[in-house]
């Protein structure tokens, strides 16, 4: 057993438990509890007390690891590796009662900063459809219905390139309308590359999405690091690229993922040149 194979069956452990959490309290009904960087962009009691778990979960079992979470920010650790949580992907799903919304947890090594960290284990659980997808470096990535008697775990592969009737690519929108003529623009710059696009409003479930090979790209502007930190690994072990702006890692600025053909397509298109 290598270090990321204890890390993600304890990262599956509480992704699971939080999840749960999350299903039980939507089934209770829904409390927004604030609003963040704008009107759109809501936080509900459970994404609190979701995170609030998998924290406390996480500090019994690696006391001495780092944590970066969307809704109770970072606390550095003395063992180099650092927890990054997302509680509820796609709060807006979970208030409307769409079931695509995951809890996302990723362990990253080195720097808590997705241009220099090393992704070792990604985990995105979505309770509402009983999906769990898992990644390890060098371990591949894998789906596993929770269902009981749920098929076997199989091993997810992105797309080739997509042929002539083009690609089916996802994107998202920021929460902040300042930034919308931005973000049409550039999927305007994408549609030729594309037979239709997704706006699935969980950017962890996008990227295991192009990893399961059920969409052949993403790209997104907006995203904060707990968004992509786990969803990234899946991409790469299953055999995908995935960046930002030209020849730097996922960030703030720009996300994009799909196949290794696609991606040099929607990052030249993207960029717009
Ligand atoms: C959001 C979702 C959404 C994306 C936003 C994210 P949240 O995360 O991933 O798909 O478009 O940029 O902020 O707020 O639901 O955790
Ligand atoms: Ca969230």
């Amino acid at each position: 057993m290598t270090q990321a194979d204890d890390l993600v069956q304890l990262a599956i452990d509480v992704a699971r438990e939080a999840g749960e959490l999350a299903r039980r309290r939507r089934g209770e009904g829904v409390e927004i509890a604030a609003t963040k960087s704008a009107a759109a962009d809501i936080v509900t009691a459970a994404d609190r007390e979701v995170e609030a778990l998998i924290r406390r979960r996480l500090a019994q079992e690696r006391a001495g690891d780092g944590f970066f979470g969307e809704e109770s920010g970072a606390e550095a650790g003395t063992s180099g590796l650092t927890w990054v949580v997302d509680p509820i992907d796609g709060t807006v799903n979970y208030a409307y009662g769409i079931p695509e919304y995951a809890v996302s947890i990723a362990v990253v090594e080195g720097e808590p900063d997705p241009q220099h960290w090393h992704g070792l284990v990604g985990v995105v659980y979505a309770p509402a459809m009983q999906e769990l997808f898992t990644a390890t470096v060098g371990g591949g990535a894998w789906f596993a219905p929770t269902t009981a008697g749920g098929a076997p775990r199989r091993r997810l592969a992105v797309n080739e390139a997509p042929t002539d009737t083009g690609a089916l690519v996802a994107t998202g929108f920021g929460y902040d309308p300042a930034t919308h003529v931005g973000d049409l623009a550039r999927l305007g710059r994408v549609m030729p590359l594309a037979r239709d696009i997704r706006r699935i409003g969980s950017a962890s479930l996008d990227l295991a999405a192009v990893a399961a090979g059920r969409l052949d790209g993403y790209f997104e502007r907006g995203l904060r690091p707990w968004d992509h930190a786990a969803g990234a690994l899946l991409v790469e072990e299953a055999g995908g690229v995935v960046g930002g702006l030209p020849g730097q890692r996922p960030s703030t600025a720009l996300t994009i993922a799909a196949g290794p053909v696609l991606f040099a397509q929607l990052e030249q298109a993207i960029d717009g040149r």
